[in-house]
Order: C-alpha cells, then structure tokens, then sequence
C-alpha cells in the first residue's frame, strides 16, 4: 500500500490490536459520507475470537491524531478515518509534484524483469480489428510494468510458422504473376482461394505439407518466397503500431525458434516425458485431466506448443524473467494450460512465473469477428474511421482548433483505444461507434476532454500567484478529489499486478467526475471558481487542478492514450 493515509490508518488499526498492518484491508466507507476510509476489525477478531464491533469501538476510542488523520469513529465492524483536510492537500500536492512524470510509479519493480507476448498476429494476413484487443492490454501492461521500476521486454512472438506457410507457398507458385511482388492483401486472397481449391482437390493439402517441410528444411526458394511475406505484413503492421504509438523490445517469430525446437523435444524426453501416440510425439497430460500436448507431428512437423516451449526456455535464457506474461484470447486457454503443465512437469523453475492473460472477444455490432472467413474486419480501416469522425466532431465544436488533424488522430484512436481496455479483460468487448466517440459518458475522448479543458484553464492563470497554501483546500469536493489522487500509485501498481489495465481506466474516470463536480462549483458561485479573486485560493486551487491534469496525463500514457492541450 503506498497510499500514505491508508497505511495511517491500517497502522493504527494493527498497533491498537498488536497485529501486522498487513493484516488490514483499508476499504473506502459508502459514498464517504463517514469518513474517507475504513477499516475491519475482523482479521483482528478472528485472531482474538472477539466481537469486531468491540474492538472496533475500542480501538476508535483508543484514536489520537496523527499522520495525517483527524479522527476515528467506530461504525459497527469498522472504524472509519477523516482526515485532517490541511494536511491531506498538504501531503498529496507534495507527492504530485515531488514525482513530476514518474507520478503513480514507484520502484517496487526494481531488479525485476518482466517479458510481456503481445499483439503477436499471424503474418501474411492483415492485423484484424480483433488485435487491437493483445495489442492495447499488452502496450499497458508494458508500460504499467515500466512505470513500477520493472525492467520490460515486449516480444512481437509473430506467427511465422506453420503448415500455413506451406499452402501459401503452394498457392503463390500456382497461382501468382511471374516477377509479381506480394503485398498482404494478396496473400489473403491466395490463401482463401487455396482453402476452397483444397476441398476440391485434397492433393494440394499433401503438396502444403510438402511445401512446408522444403521450408523447415532451408529449401533456397522456399525460405526467400516465405522472407518477402514476412517482410511485406511486418512492413504493413509496422504502420498500424504506429498509428497506436505501440512498440516492441523484441519482434521474433516463431520460425526463429526453429533450430531450438529438436534440442527441447529431446530435453523433454530425457526427461521421460514424451511418449508415442499414433507416429505422433506427445506429452502425455491425462493425469492433469487435459489432452495430450502434441510436440511433433507423424511427418516430422513441429507445432505450435513444442515453439511455445522452445520460446520460453529462450526467453528465460536471454532474460531470466520473474514474470512472463502471455496476452493472448481466452479461445488459447487449453493451449496454455497444457504448454504451462508440460513446463512444470519438466521442473523449470520458471513455470511458476508464466501467466496466460487471457481476454474475452471483441463484438462488432453484436458480431464476432472471425478470421477464417477471409473477410476480416481491419484494424486500420477501424483507426481510420474513428480519426474520421473525430474530425467531423472537432469541427462541429471548435472550429478555430489549429492542430486539428494532430487531435483528430489522438482522439480517434484514443477513442479506439479507451474502449477496449474500459472492463475488465475477461468481459468481451462491445464495439459501438456512436458511444465509443462520445464526447460525454466513460469514454475515451470524454476523459481527453476533460484534460484538455483543464490545460486551457491553466493556460489562463495569470502571472505573480502565490505559491499555493494547501489549508486553503478545504472544501468536501477538493477532498474528495485529493483522496482519488493519493490512490494512484496503488492503481497503478495493482494494474500491473493483475494484469488489469481497466484499473486504471476506471480510476480516471472517477477522477474526472471527481474533478467536474469540484471545477463545475464555479458555475455557481464565482468564489468557488478555480481562478477565483482571492488570489491565495486560486494559487492553492491552481495546484489541484495542475495535479488533476498531470495525473489524467500519466493515467492516459499509462494505457496507451494520448492527452490534447486543446480539443
Ligand atoms: N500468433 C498467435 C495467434 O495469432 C498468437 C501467439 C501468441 N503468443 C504465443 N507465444 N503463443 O493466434
């Protein structure tokens, strides 16, 4: 917990019980209306065999103020914590501005390494809508992990392998122009027109097959056939991780694994794990109530499972990670299952440290997208028509914007960006482009709206202000406001604890209601305004309101997204 008045309170609780802080969860009592957090007596209770009410009651009566806290009720179970108003701005705005743009990071990763599988699409077919969803969890996690002092290695695992290729290969010499170049779209059309050929004529799946062993086994035109379609879909994703501003440590295909795979098939052998079942090579997993996990197909071939292994046991190597995260569809759970047991069943020591972190579909209109079909939804064209309507949108409202292209972009992507990563990742993901670019409502452009809003304030705050007296922030709502940013720091590492970015999604957008229910007070009532007459009062509130902003900033970045001056 780095919060510092929930670690008061928690503190108190375990001094007033002789237990350890750590025992305390520190909740936020309902709508705060009896204090600003709260916390249950019945860890303490069930060590002792007491009444939690009691020792609640006893341990608030027990309460004199300190670090930070005015008082100490006890509400049946639990005792409830104020703090001391003065002191919470005093600690929060120093902590803000103390931290400048390390805000709500920490070094609790230090020394740590983390390696995160993201994005990772099959090549020779276009990035589909549906990968925006490992793209946009992954690209979090890598800088949620970052911003937390762990070392990060974002892997690109691209799918390069694979009997796929084979009938690529097939298709391309059957059917391409002589000297023709591939781009991806052809090679999209080829392979859905291999895919209907094959059904007619089944010997064209023996020549895939064929095709695909040359490959494996170096053949010279097949090896520079299949480098110009990696070449050319790496060149096309290239552009699409731009427009996300995501990047990679590491963009390694599976076929890079390929020299490695014989050497952990017979490792795993040793290890008497690999038995035989039907010409096949496996590891038997019916012990662990799952199908075998298939190492080496009856023709030679090499699987998907045999290069996920092979690419851990080089991933450990090369980085000795304390944690390897797999940000792949909920649809691969088996896979991982099986590829994580047969890791623990070979005794790796870092078996324990791998995490599938699995998500739910994207639904498009109330459809699933598939890729099998051929008729994809692009990614692109998606970024594409969401910068086209906030550009549409930025129109209608502000006309006069001078970077209006550079905005459109943030906020069309923003938009695409927020939306999927606004629930938890498990839940699947409902695609609805009225909402989703919204500009009120839990939206993306909504939270980017109301950092923009505040820059221009702070662009108007006059000269020659004081420095800021935090005791002028005395206000319930500029409570409620700082108590949200001391929470930000423990946001941020539980986001990347749980693998969770939505923690922070949310965060920002209690934030932001937090905030317009504090700035909009000025409509009302021109003394409450942010840049009010009293020239004391304003200066403390500018701080707020610069803190409000530096903390919507780095909750933005810290999920992928960018943060407008102007909208
Ligand atoms: N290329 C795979 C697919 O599109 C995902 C790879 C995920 N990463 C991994 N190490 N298996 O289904």
């Amino acid at each position: 917990m780095r919060n510092p008045f929930r670690r008061a309170a928690a503190s108190f609780v375990a001094s007033a019980t002789g237990m350890d802080p750590s025992a305390f969860a520190v909740t936020d009592p309902p709508g705060h209306a009896a204090g600003d957090w709260a916390v249950g007596l019945f860890p303490a209770a069930k060590a002792k065999g007491a009444n939690p009410a009691a020792l609640a009651a006893e341990a608030a009566a027990a309460f004199t103020p300190r670090d930070g806290l005015a008082s100490a009720a006890a509400a049946g179970p639990f005792v409830n914590f104020t703090a001391d108003r003065a002191a919470l701005a005093a600690g929060v705005l120093r902590d803000v501005e103390a931290a400048g743009a390390r805000w709500g990071g920490s070094d609790g990763g230090a020394g740590r390494t983390v390696v995160i599988d993201f994005s990772s699409p099959n090549i020779a077919k276009h990035l589909a809508f549906h990968h925006i969803r490992s793209t946009m969890i992954g690209n979090a996690l890598a800088r949620l992990h970052r911003a937390c002092g762990w070392k990060v290695v974002g892997v690109n695992h691209l799918g390069d392998w694979g009997t796929t290729f084979g009938m690529l290969l097939v298709a391309w010499e059957e059917w391409a122009a002589p000297g023709e170049v591939p781009t991806v779209d052809r090679l999209n059309d080829l392979y859905v027109r291999f895919r209907a050929a094959a059904k007619a004529d089944p010997a064209l799946d023996a020549r895939a097959r064929a095709r695909f062993a040359a490959l494996e086994a170096g053949d010279p035109a097949a090896r520079a056939l299949w480098g110009e379609f990696r070449r050319v879909s790496l060149e096309e994703y290239r552009q699409v991780y731009d427009m996300l501003g995501v990047s990679f440590d590491l963009v390694m295909g599976e076929s890079e694994f390929e020299e490695f795979l014989g050497p952990a098939v017979e490792m795993l052998r040793s290890k008497g794990l690999v038995t035989e079942s039907d010409g096949a090579e496996v590891v038997d997993l019916s012990a662990d109530g799952m199908p075998p996990c298939l190492l080496r197909k009856g023709d030679g071939a090499t699987l998907y499972a045999t290069r996920d292994i092979a690419a851990a046991l080089w991933r450990y190597e090369h980085h000795a990670f304390d944690r390897a995260l797999y940000v792949v569809d909920r649809g691969q759970a088996l896979h991982f299952r099986q590829w994580r047991r047969v890791l623990e069943r070979a005794g790796f020591p870092f078996a324990a440290a791998v995490e599938h972190v699995d998500f739910g579909q994207v639904r498009f209109g109330g459809f699933k997208t598939g890729t099998r079909t051929g008729n994809v939804i692009r990614l692109r064209e998606v970024l594409e028509e969401a910068i086209a309507v906030a550009r549409r949108k930025i129109e209608e409202k502000n006309p006069g914007l001078a970077a209006k292209d550079l905005v459109a972009r943030q906020v069309g992507v923003g938009a695409v960006i927020f939306n999927d990563l606004s629930n938890q990742r498990r839940r699947d993901v409902d695609f609805d482009w009225d909402r989703m670019l919204s500009f009120e409502g839990d939206t993306g452009p909504y939270l980017q709206y109301a950092h923009a809003r505040t820059a221009s304030m702070l662009r108007r705050v006059p000269a020659g202000l004081p420095a800021g007296d935090p005791a002028r922030l005395l206000l319930p709502e500029e409570a409620a406001v700082l108590r949200l940013l001391a929470d930000f720091p423990d946001r941020v590492e539980k986001a990347a604890a749980d693998a969770e970015p939505c923690l922070v999604t949310t965060f920002l957008l209690d934030l932001c209601a937090a905030f317009s229910r504090w700035y909009d007070l000025g409509n009302r009532d021109p003394a409450l305004k942010v840049l009010c007459e009293d020239r004391e009062t304003a200066a403390a509130r500018v701080r707020l309101a610069r803190a409000v902003r530096a903390t919507l900033e780095r909750g933005l970045f810290l999920v992928g997204m960018e943060a407008p001056e102007e909208m």
